[in-house]
């Protein structure tokens, strides 16, 4: 069985003590909820005092991205054992955002992921289409090299242990969900793909829907068999919305 996950991306929102004043009331607001595993991802500057802030609850912390090199002279970067030490147990890996933005590649992507992975650190790999992907029936042919590229070379523990997030480009901030059948169509070949990498490990891994994730479509969209949980961005920004996806209804 997997555990649900509901996991907020930040982004670059918040301030540290607005971080803070956010999970303060979420952590009142899920306590004892524990058959959904929580997430908060929010900016390098506030994780410290989010991890003070969620210590002893059921609220984990993750980062939004890392960089693979132990240490040395890459300005601006953060190393795997800099975001454990702030008290992360996640880390979001290839988001579209940065894919986009910042140039990140497949290959990078993996190179993050070995490297989160060797650390102990879930890495949430994202991955999904652009809408003129979609419109040009080449949804399964990017996920499937951005999964096999991506989360290539790991070992049958390591796949076990990773999540994935499909992410529709064209879903996010959008307010434009995929369909509960559409993610599942996706989730299911990326299981296929996986199962075909990494065998029985396919079973295991969790694989995330974000794209406009809202507390009126999260049921529809867990009830699929697939969907194993949400990367949120703009819902999970306040505690009341984030809390309503963390209980959404069964
Ligand atoms: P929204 O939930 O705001 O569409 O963002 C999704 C996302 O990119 C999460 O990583």
């Amino acid at each position: 069985m997997r555990k649900p996950l509901m996991a907020g991306n930040w982004k670059m929102n918040k301030t540290v003590s607005e971080a803070v004043s956010v999970v303060k009331a979420l952590k009142g607001a899920v306590t004892g909820v524990l058959d959904v595993e929580i997430l908060v991802c929010p900016a390098f500057t506030a994780l410290y005092e989010v991890n003070n802030e969620i210590k002893g609850s059921n609220i984990n912390l993750g980062a939004q991205n890392l960089f693979w090199e132990a240490k040395g002279a890459f300005t601006g970067e953060i190393s795997t054992a800099m975001i454990r030490d702030a008290g992360c147990s996640y880390v979001i890996v290839g988001h579209s955002e940065r894919r986009q933005y910042f140039g990140e590649t497949d290959e990078t992507v993996n190179k993050k992921t070995k490297a989160a992975l060797a650390a102990d650190i879930t890495p949430i790999v994202c991955v999904g289409e652009t809408l003129k992907e979609r419109e040009d029936n080449a949804t399964f042919s990017v996920i499937e090299k951005q999964v096999r590229n991506g989360l290539a070379d790991i070992t049958l523990q390591q796949a076990s242990l990773t999540v994935i997030a499909y992410e529709p480009v064209w879903a996010i901030g959008t307010g434009k969900t995929a369909t509960p059948d559409q993610a599942q169509e996706v989730h299911s070949f990326i299981r296929k793909i996986y199962a075909q990498m990494y065998k029985e490990s396919a079973e295991k891994v969790r694989i995330l829907y974000g794209g406009s994730v809202n507390p009126g479509n999260v049921s529809d969209l867990m009830k699929k068999s697939d969907i194993d949980g949400g990367l949120v961005g703009g819902a999970s920004l306040e505690a009341e919305s984030f809390t309503k996806l963390v209980k959404y209804s069964k």
